[in-house]
Formats: structure tokens, C-alpha cells, sequence
């Protein structure tokens, strides 16, 4: 791999971006070798959580390769979109835990991937903005869809139209992120967290992921249908009996993942 570092430390896969230079901008090498780690960390056992996080104390993620615009047709604007887009979606999509440690600037596609993420932790440094209107252009990996849903259409238009940039402060108030830590704690923090999630049922939160993701496109009545036979379903695992049994024999459980 030449732009993503990954590590992997007691279950938990760190896949940094390394372009410095570039502030960890987008380009085709990052999205394809990030679509690559994605494709290994699904079947990789040892792993039970990841964390996306952008190299250096300046940057998550700068955005999408703003030096390929201007040669772009219309045709290779879409194709980019959709390929940004299926890139973030397997990201969405995985059944592990999938962390953002957003550690700078967070903007544009860097704050579309993070959206993209299950959840999302940021540095008192972090900085969080869809500025593409000032470029002309839109947000077109994902923003104009994942931002109204995780903090509310008002809200998000507010960033998408006006391109303004938040601190991490704002970006709690917003919801946009989870937590906001000190820059130097903000690993150690994001690590700790991993393990609360380790210490849970595996099946039993990519059952959590697949019901909320699922359910919360359609109606009411339907998520409840897919949250039942999620419910179900998390019921033909040998987990829930080790969970129960645990509880009862007032011990940790040792989840199998299976
Ligand atoms: N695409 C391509 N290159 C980018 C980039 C992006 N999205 N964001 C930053 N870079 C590059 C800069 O061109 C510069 O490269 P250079 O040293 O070869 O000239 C390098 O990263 C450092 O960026 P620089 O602008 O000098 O840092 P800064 O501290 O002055 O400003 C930002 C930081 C993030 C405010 C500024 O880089 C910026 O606005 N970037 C674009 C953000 C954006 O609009 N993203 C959405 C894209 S759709």
C-alpha cells in the first residue's frame, strides 16, 4: 500500500491516510487502496473494530483532489461521484464497528467519510466543513444525503450551502461528532472507546448496524419488521446464551462470535 497505513492492536485495525503533502486529500490511490483494506478487514478475524484516522496533527482528510477538477467532462464527474460513493457505502456497510478519528481538517469528502463512519471522535484541533459551493461545485460523496440524516436537514444546509467551517466544539453541539478530545489524547481516547466496543457481542452489533441502517430509510412500521427479525436472527447465535449465562453467573462474557 502506498497512501493507507494499516495497523492492527488487540482487535482494533488503524487505517491511517498518508499524503501529508497533501493534506490526505482524495485521490484515486486512496480511494482504491481504502476500498482494498475495507475488502481484507471484512474477513480478517482478528479484527473487530477499525478506526479510520488521517496521518500528521493537521489533517483528516482535506477533501476530494481538488487538482483533477478542472480537467473533469460532466460524464467523469459523475463516474467520480459514484466511485467515492460506492467507496464510503462499503465503508458503511462493514457488520465491525467503524470509527472516525478525525484529527484536523475534515472537509469535504474528508468530512463525507467521516459521516460515512459508524461514529465519529475529533481533536479540539478538528475543523469540519463541506466548502465545495466555494468551489462551485457540491458535495458528491455522499454529503448531501449522510449530513441531513445524521444532524437534520436545517442544519446541514447551513454547512452545505454556506460552506463555513466548524471547530470540534460546534461540530458536537451539532451532533456531527461524538466526542471531541485534546489532540493528544485523542488516539489513546478513540483506543479505550474500541475496546468498550470489543467488550460487547460482535453479532450482536453488526445485527444493531444492519437494523439501524436498514430501518431508517423506510417507514416506521417497517423498521420494526427488520429490528424483529434482527432480533431473531441474533437469536440462532451461540453469543446471546454465553451473554445470558454470563450475566447470570455474574461474570464477563467470552463472546465466540458465533
Ligand atoms: N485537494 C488537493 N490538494 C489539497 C487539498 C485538496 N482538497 N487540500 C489541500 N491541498 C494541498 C494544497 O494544495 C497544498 O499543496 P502544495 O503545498 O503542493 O501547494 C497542501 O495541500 C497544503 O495545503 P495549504 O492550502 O497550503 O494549507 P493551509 O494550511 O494554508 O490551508 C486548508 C489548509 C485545508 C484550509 C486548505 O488547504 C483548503 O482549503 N483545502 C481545500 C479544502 C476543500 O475545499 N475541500 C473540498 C474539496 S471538494
Amino acid at each position: 500500500m502506498e497512501v493507507i497505513k494499516l495497523h492492527i492492536v488487540d482487535g482494533v485495525a488503524w487505517v491511517t491516510i498518508e499524503r501529508q503533502a497533501k493534506l490526505n486529500a482524495l485521490n484515486e490511490t486512496v480511494l482504491n487502496e481504502l476500498e482494498h483494506t475495507f475488502f481484507d478487514l471484512k474477513d480478517n478475524d482478528a479484527v473487530r473494530v477499525i478506526v479510520v484516522t488521517g496521518a500528521g496533527e493537521k489533517s483528516f482528510v482535506a477533501g476530494a483532489d481538488i487538482n483533477q477538477f478542472p480537467s473533469m467532462s460532466p460524464d467523469d464527474a459523475y463516474q467520480f461521484a459514484r466511485r467515492g460513493q460506492a467507496v464510503f457505502s462499503l465503508i458503511e456497510a462493514s457488520a465491525k464497528p467503524v470509527i472516525a478519528a478525525v484529527n484536523g481538517f475534515a472537509l469535504g469528502g474528508g468530512c463525507e467519510l467521516a459521516l460515512a463512519c459508524h461514529l465519529r471522535f475529533a481533536s479540539e484541533n478538528a475543523i469540519f466543513g463541506q466548502p465545495e459551493v466555494k468551489l462551485g461545485v457540491i458535495a458528491g460523496f455522499g454529503g448531501t444525503q449522510r449530513l441531513p440524516r445524521l444532524i437534520g436537514r436545517g442544519r446541514a444546509l447551513d454547512l452545505l450551502l454556506s460552506g463555513r467551517m466548524v471547530k470540534a466544539d460546534e461540530a458536537l453541539q451539532l451532533g456531527l461528532v461524538n466526542g471531541v478530545f485534546p489532540q493528544a489524547e485523542l488516539v489513546s481516547k478513540v483506543g479505550d472507546y474500541a475496546q468498550l466496543l470489543m467488550a460487547q457481542g460482535p453479532l450482536a452489533q453488526a445485527f444493531t448496524l444492519q437494523a439501524v441502517y436498514g430501518g431508517i430509510e423506510g417507514t416506521l412500521a417497517a423498521g420494526l419488521e427488520t429490528e424483529a427479525s434482527a432480533f431473531r436472527d441474533v437469536f440462532k447465535t451461540e453469543d446471546h446464551i454465553e451473554g445470558a449465562n454470563a450475566f447470570l453467573e455474574r461474570r464477563s462474557p467470552d463472546f465466540k462470535n458465533r
